[in-house]
């Protein structure tokens, strides 16, 4: 017997919101089959499209950690063998690691009945992250899993609310052609942040979640705003202000880094305005000598 599951990629800390808000993108994703085995033991069968580089072994594997971490919580060592295509680009900011370990505890979850809800699976996808990335952040699985816009209220206890996600509102995502590890981006940060930057970082997250219930564009488009992570991390991202202005010139709300980079992100209201983000963004990655690839 054996099962089949996506899960999709994702935008984590949508400006704002470090380490506590993420989006699911539509349509791009990581695919997982799970196949039922006689002999107890999880076994990485194949992996497609990773161009070689993703670990095979079990404690190394995010789908084999995940599923790992919820057959220990199960209680039993079920056999599984474990299949991964990858949509998505590795190191790429768009939550590589996170749908793919999502897919395989959703595959595996079907296998064996579904015991767990969705929201129960967190958990084990966050054990797959911290062995991916050294770090067990949940805003990119946790909208992975769920779907649409997520806030990560806390992480202990763990406390993920499902959150408004406003009609017209368009994500344009911009990948340039090279990799920045999670665990890369995450050193630059600083340990303690000073309090005047707390209080306009809290200023925002409150003002872009008010944005997305009252569906009021210009609010988000104010609240887009990061003093924790952005700039720290826009030295990593070769022609990061030149491209925020054109994104804006050509009618984003707003722009960020993706989860940790080096994707990119702009919001807008509309199809049209995200088209012209579009082309914006190929001119302006051109112009700086960088290959990108749009969707
Ligand atoms: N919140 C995480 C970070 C997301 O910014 O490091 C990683 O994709």
């Amino acid at each position: 017997k054996s099962v089949k599951a996506f899960a999709p990629a994702t935008v984590a800390n949508v400006s704002c919101g470090f380490d506590i808000l993420g989006f699911a993108i539509d349509a791009m994703g990581d695919y997982v089959e799970i196949t039922r085995k006689e002999k107890s033991g999880l076994c990485v069968v194949s992996i497609e499209d990773d161009g070689g580089k993703l670990p095979w072994e079990v404690e190394k594997n995010t789908c084999a950690v995940a599923i790992q971490a919820m057959l220990d919580d199960y209680g039993q060592q079920i056999g599984m063998d474990i299949a991964l295509r990858k949509g998505l680009p590795l190191g790429s900011g768009m939550g590589s690691s996170a749908a793919s370990a999502v897919a395989a505890l959703i595959a595996a979850n079907r296998l064996l009945g579904d015991p767990y809800e969705r929201k129960n699976l967190l958990p084990f996808a966050i054990a797959a992250e911290k062995a991916a990335c050294g770090a067990g952040h949940a805003d990119n699985v946790a909208p992975s899993l769920l779907g649409g816009f997520v806030l990560v209220r806390d992480y202990h206890p763990l406390d993920v609310i499902k959150l408004h996600v406003p009609d017209g509102l368009y994500c344009t995502l911009l990948h340039p052609h090279y990799e920045l590890k999670t665990a890369d981006s995450r050193s630059v940060l600083r340990d303690s942040i000073p309090l005047k930057h707390s209080t306009i970082q809290s200023g925002n997250v409150a003002g872009f979640i008010a944005g997305l219930y009252q569906e009021d564009f210009e609010l988000i488009s104010r609240s887009m705003r990061d003093v924790i992570a952005e700039p720290y991390r826009a030295v990593l991202l070769p022609g990061f202000y030149e491209i925020r202005e054109a994104l804006k010139t050509a009618g984003a709300l707003g722009m960020g880094i993706s989860g940790s980079g080096p994707t990119l992100f702009a919001l807008s209201q509309g199809s049209e305005k995200s088209e012209a983000i579009a082309k914006a963004a190929k001119e302006i990655y051109e112009s700086i000598g960088l290959g990108v690839d749009v969707y």
